[in-house]
């Protein structure tokens, strides 16, 4: 029997109400797992990280945090934020340092349409928004380097370095390249050497020189603000997408608005060596507006809980889990408000996993089982 370890850090806000969903889901999936060939189990180790810890605390983890959180094999994290606590403070001693310390340089958002996902766009064909965003996530404009000098004075100035490294820019892009030979797709590169003319021109560069290395990917290359403009008036266009930590950061959300709303973007924060542990969670924050109420659609911390099953190797576990969500989305009947639903977050998790059990999907396991890492999550070298 193969165990995973897991160190879930539910945070702030709505963060604990959806990644109990999560759990729920995961341990469902162990439990069907038994008998497939394809035997996994769940120890999940909680940890009281977050903004209530800081309030006690002055820390938004404990002081051994990063060491503790390497001995598990992922961790799986709710949401970090809460109004009182200087955002730029609970992000980036929890959050951001967690994604830097375990070099997760890949973070992969998929923008996808599910079946019975509500869409804002008229004139858009479902299966037109299908695309996989591989976002840089531990460099470029939010490398934290700069400068506050002359604080509170009338000549104050504030610098925030744009941080474009060789091998930062290389290692990402060629994971986007590797990943779209793999599903035979096309990949775009956004970027903005237009205006940026340091980091972008050069990230361009590296995107042209690494893709003389894979002739058979198709690739397009589009600046951020057209991109932008694209993603909404022909979503068709973007398969596999690559960019910069900022860029991938607001597009999501747009993907996100374009694909069902917040309550169901999930996101993998991964160290493709396996050096580290990676880091699975939703992409939305810990909305305080809906904290408590029992309003949160868990479903984006469900789907960030299938790419943790693809990670482990359990592709077919993944699978079901994503044929749920189409499910419960398709069905209707038990949806929070975001999607026009009167349903609290518990019962949406507990719909979910009413659906794993449904025959259907039982027999999807089974017949999909084995089938090892999907590329998005194998490794490779080079
Ligand atoms: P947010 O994602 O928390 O909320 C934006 C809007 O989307 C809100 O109206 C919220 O109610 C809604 N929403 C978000 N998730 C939802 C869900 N699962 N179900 C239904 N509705 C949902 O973004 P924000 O308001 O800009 O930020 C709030 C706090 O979260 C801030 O402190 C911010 O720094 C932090 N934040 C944390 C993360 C993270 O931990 N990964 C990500 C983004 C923002
Ligand atoms: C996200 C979030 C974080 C980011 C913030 C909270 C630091 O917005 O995961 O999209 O920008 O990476
Ligand atoms: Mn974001």
């Amino acid at each position: 029997m193969n165990t995973h370890k897991i160190a879930v850090i539910a945070g702030d806000g709505i963060g604990p109400e959806v990644i109990s969903e999560g759990v729920k889901v995961l341990n469902k999936m162990a439990e069907l797992s038994r008998g497939t060939g394809d035997e996994f189990s769940f120890e999940f180790t909680e940890f009281p990280w977050g903004c209530t810890y800081y309030k006690e605390t002055g820390r938004m983890m404990a002081e051994d945090g990063i060491e503790t959180l390497k001995k598990y094999d992922a961790i799986y994290l709710g949401a970090v934020g809460m109004p009182g606590v200087p955002d730029h403070i609970s992000l980036w001693d929890l959050l951001l340092v967690i994604r830097k310390s375990f070099d997760q340089y890949i973070n992969l958002r998929p923008v996808k349409l599910l079946k019975g996902a509500p869409c804002p766009l008229k004139d858009v064909k479902p299966e037109e928004i299908n695309m996989t965003f591989v976002r840089e996530n531990t460099e470029g404009e939010y490398a934290g380097s700069g400068a506050w000098l002359y604080k509170g004075k009338p000549n104050e100035v504030v610098i925030q370095n744009g941080v474009f490294s060789r091998v930062g820019c290389e290692r990402v892009i060629r994971y986007a390249f590797e990943l779209a030979r793999a599903e035979k797709k096309t990949l775009t590169s956004i970027s903005k050497g237009n205006a940026l003319n340091y980091s972008m021109v050069f990230w361009d560069s590296i995107f042209e020189e690494v893709g003389r290395e894979y002739p058979d990917v198709k690739t397009y290359s589009y600046l951020v603000d057209a991109a932008s403009m694209f993603m909404v008036k022909d979503p068709g266009r973007f398969q596999i997408v690559v960019t910069s930590n900022l860029f991938g950061d607001i597009l999501t959300d747009l993907g996100a608005a374009i694909s069902g709303g917040m309550g169901l973007a999930a996101g993998a924060n991964l160290n493709p060596e396996r050096t580290y542990p990676s880091m699975f969670e939703p992409i939305h924050g810990s909305a305080p507006d809906i904290a408590g109420q029992g309003k949160a659609n868990p479903l984006a911390s469900v789907w960030s809980a299938a790419q943790l099953l693809e990670c482990f190797g359990h592709k077919a576990a993944a699978d079901a889990v994503i044929a749920s969500i189409e499910n419960v989305l398709v069905d209707a009947k038990v949806l929070t408000p975001d999607l026009g639903g009167t349903a609290t977050t518990a019962m949406v998790g507990d719909e979910v996993v009413k659906k794993l059990s449904d025959a259907a999907v039982e027999s999807a396991v089974t017949k999909l089982k084995g089938l090892g890492l999907g590329p998005k999550f194998a490794k490779f070298s080079k």
